[in-house]
Order: structure tokens, then sequence, then C-alpha cells
């Protein structure tokens, strides 16, 4: 049964990466969380991602890091962190909050591990649903989540504002889980 073996290929993978060392996220991150959100995003509001609302500064990190259910992972390379998710744990399903790679380690499969072991905690925490929002002209992201079994939800219009006053569409984009028995 393929979903079978991906779970247990996912549970694999949550037990050790080939591409760095993975830190599990608490309070003490939120700075670190700031500048990674800051330097993955702000590329990318050029052109794809826009970020909704304000930046994510420390203060509205350590609220998300506050916050029951809230979970997450930074990819340290060398000891320096390259890339982070953040996910929001509930009782109907997790949430992506966010996920990033550095502009200059994209392209190297790494954001697909990044989203692999995301899955793969969310299969030990039993979450059956996984559900994020993406600005529907990111087209690396939305390649990314469709690429690992992301289907598109639904789609709320002119969601994003962008620096240029112009708007963007958010895709509500999710994938079922299989429990872990
Ligand atoms: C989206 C993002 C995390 C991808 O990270 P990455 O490390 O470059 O991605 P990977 O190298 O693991 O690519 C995995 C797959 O994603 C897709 N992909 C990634 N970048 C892509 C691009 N520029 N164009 C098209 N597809 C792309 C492809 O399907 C790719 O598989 P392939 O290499 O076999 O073609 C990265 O571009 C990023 O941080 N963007 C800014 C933040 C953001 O938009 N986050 C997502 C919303 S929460």
């Amino acid at each position: 049964m393929p979903e079978l073996e991906e779970a247990v290929r996912l549970r694999q993978e949550a037990e050790g990466t080939k591409n760095g060392a993975f830190v599990t996220v608490s309070l003490a991150h939120a700075p670190v969380l700031a500048e990674l959100h800051r330097r993955c995003f702000e590329v990318a509001a050029e052109g794809a991602e826009a970020v909704p609302g304000e930046v994510w500064g420390g203060s509205a990190w350590r609220s998300i890091l506050a916050m029951p259910g809230a979970q997450g992972e930074i990819l340290l390379e060398d000891g320096v962190p390259i890339g982070f998710y953040m996910i929001l744990v509930a009782v109907d399903g997790a949430e992506i909050l966010a996920l990033g790679m550095l502009p200059a380690f994209r392209r190297r499969k790494l954001g697909r591990c990044l989203l692999r072991r995301l899955v793969a905690a969310c299969i030990r925490l039993r979450v059956l649903k996984i559900t994020l929002e993406v600005a529907a002209d990111n087209g690396p992201a939305v390649a990314l989540y469709t690429a690992n079994g992301f289907k598109t939800l639904g789609r709320r219009r002119e969601y994003y504002r962008r620096g240029d006053g112009s708007s963007v569409d958010a895709l509500l984009l999710g994938r079922s889980v299989m429990p872990d028995c």
C-alpha cells in the first residue's frame, strides 16, 4: 500500500537526515526565526510570495512560539540556520504557518527535506490533515507542495497585499496524513 510505505519512509527520515542538523524550536529561537523569516520572504515578496500583514518580528515570533500546538524545526548547515518550518497543531489538523529556505540554499532539495520532516512530525503527532495558505503566484512553493501530495482545497480572492498596492489570491492547500498505527 503506497500510503503505508510513505508513512514508513517518513518515519525513517524523521530519525535523521543526510542534509544537516535539525533543531527543535523553542521560545529562545524567536530572534533566529524572525531573521530567517525576513530573509526567506523578503526576496520572495518581490516576485512570488507576499507576506500577509506585517513582517513577523521577534515579538510576533514569541507570540507564535507561546501558542499551544506551535512546533517547528530549524535546519542548520555547519551550525548556521539556513531554513525552517513552523506548524500549529490543533484538534482538527495542523496548519503550516511558514516554511522557508534562505535564497542561497534553494534548489538543493532542502525545502523538500523540510516539508518531509514536517509531514513526519505530523505523523508522530497523529495529525490527520495538514493545510496551508500560499500566494497563488508563488510558483516554487505551489510546485513543492503539489509534488508532495498537497491539493488545492480553495482560493481566497485578493488575500495578500503587495507593497505596490496590488493584491494576489491565496490558495488553500491541504493533504491528509496516514495515521501512525
Ligand atoms: C518554496 C521553497 C521553500 C522551496 O525550497 P527549495 O529548497 O528551493 O526547494 P527544493 O530544492 O527542495 O525543491 C523541491 C521541489 O519544489 C519545487 N520547486 C522548488 N523551487 C522551484 C522553482 N524555483 N521553480 C519551480 N519549482 C520549484 C520543484 O517541484 C522541486 O522539485 P525538483 O527539484 O525535482 O524540480 C523556497 O523557494 C522558499 O523558501 N521560498 C520562499 C518562502 C516561501 O515561499 N515559502 C512557502 C510558503 S510557506
